[in-house]
């Protein structure tokens, strides 16, 4: 993998990351396909709204389709046929958020399967040997996302076991068509974040991760510790934010010196009908759009904002027709492209703060 950083705006960058299934530019945003597939939409639709690069997840792919399957398939890129970039989440968070948490120790996790029951058990070494079998560009390291609200105590051991696994996995590699990023975890706790870049940064990964964060902790604890850790990471390799977010958190992360990003906000907003606007979220369902036929956004040229209104729009999202969830998807993931592709505009033009300061003005003054 390649990585360089073409510009800078204050904190903020623009960067060209290369990986074994092309390139993309950053500040990027990960659509999020857990099970294979982006929801609701097809990979073609993905390519054309622009991504390049898309998340996937160990926790997921493992119980289903599972690896003998994946490897018979000749790895990831060739079942699914997308050939673009593919970043797998380790599935450590998973396992805390949708599988049966069995135990945590020093070797690893065992688990539940929330499929069916079945017992598993994933080391650090194994989700690392995992991701280079079915061949994606960027693994990343199991970790342990520490809860929120967690004691310092604990937070310190989770810390420290999640850097011990990151060792393990960087020990565990045999190819260099992986990258592997690690993850900063120490929750809230200021010193333990610090403590945390000090040991992974010198350590030969391809990138770095902020972990840990949008777990129910106040959006002031999330910006603090974005705020201390993104600059404290090496200037030379991306940063990635997990699981954020909303926009105007990307625009916050992004002004930190953020590089990457992952949510599953656009889509499943968009099969709840809620819609991102250049001037504000909006609701599909709601009464007052039964005949209003103007496109969701006048300022978004989807595919879905060309062609119908947000009466037609309602109308088959109350109704429960898939088709909403398709099209609602589409104009989401379009919106979020069109975002980052803004904000990389400016980083490059040097305007990153006035284009974040009008956007937000933009989307409050509506709310
Ligand atoms: N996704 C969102 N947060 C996290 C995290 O802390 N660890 C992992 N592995 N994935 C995440
Ligand atoms: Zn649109």
């Amino acid at each position: 993998m390649e990585f360089k950083v073409l510009a800078k705006d204050g904190s903020a960058r623009y960067g060209l990351l290369k990986g074994t299934h092309g390139v993309t530019e950053t500040p990027c945003f990960m659509p999020v396909g857990t099970l294979g597939a982006v929801k609701s939409v097809t990979w073609r639709d993905v390519k054309e709204m622009g991504y390049s690069l898309v998340l996937s997840n160990v926790y997921h792919l493992y119980l289903r389709p599972g690896l003998d399957i994946l490897r018979e398939a000749g790895g990831l890129h060739k079942f699914v046929n997308w050939d673009g970039l593919i970043l797998t989440d380790s599935g450590g968070f998973q396992v805390f958020s949708l599988g049966k948490l069995m135990k945590i120790t020093e070797d690893g996790i065992e688990f539940r399967s929330h499929i069916d029951g079945s017992k598993h058990f994933f080391s650090p070494e194994f989700v690392v040997k995992f991701e280079e079998e079915i061949g994606v560009d960027i693994g990343m390291v199991l970790d342990e996302c520490t809860p929120y609200p967690a004691t310092y105590e604990y937070a310190k051991h989770s810390m420290e076991r999640t850097v011990r696994w990151a060792l393990r996995s960087l020990r565990a590699r045999t190819t260099d068509k992986t990258a592997i990023f690690a993850i900063v975890q120490g929750g809230v706790y200021e010193d333990l974040r610090l403590k945390c870049v000090e040991l992974l940064s010198p350590l030969n990964f391809d990138g770095f991760a902020i972990g840990g964060l949008s777990v129910g902790e106040p959006k002031k604890d999330m910006y603090r510790i974005t705020r201390l850790v993104a600059p404290q990471l090496p200037e030379d390799k991306p940063r990635y934010l997990m699981g954020v977010g909303k926009p105007e958190d990307i625009l916050e992360a992004v002004s930190c010196g953020v590089d990457m990003f992952d949510c599953v906000i656009p889509t499943r907003n968009a099969r709840n009908g809620t819609l991102f606007t250049s001037q504000g979220k909006i609701n599909i369902k709601a009464a007052k759009y039964k005949n209003d036929f103007s496109p969701v956004d006048p300022e978004c040229d989807c595919y879905t904002c060309r062609n119908f209104s947000r009466a037609y729009l309602r109308h088959l999202y109350v109704s429960g027709e898939i088709n909403a969830a398709i099209l609602n998807t589409i104009h989401n993931l379009h919106f979020y492209a069109r975002l980052m592709e803004k904000i990389r505009e400016s980083i490059k033009s040097g305007t990153f703060e006035e284009f974040k300061r009008a956007f937000m003005e933009k989307i409050s003054s509506s709310q």
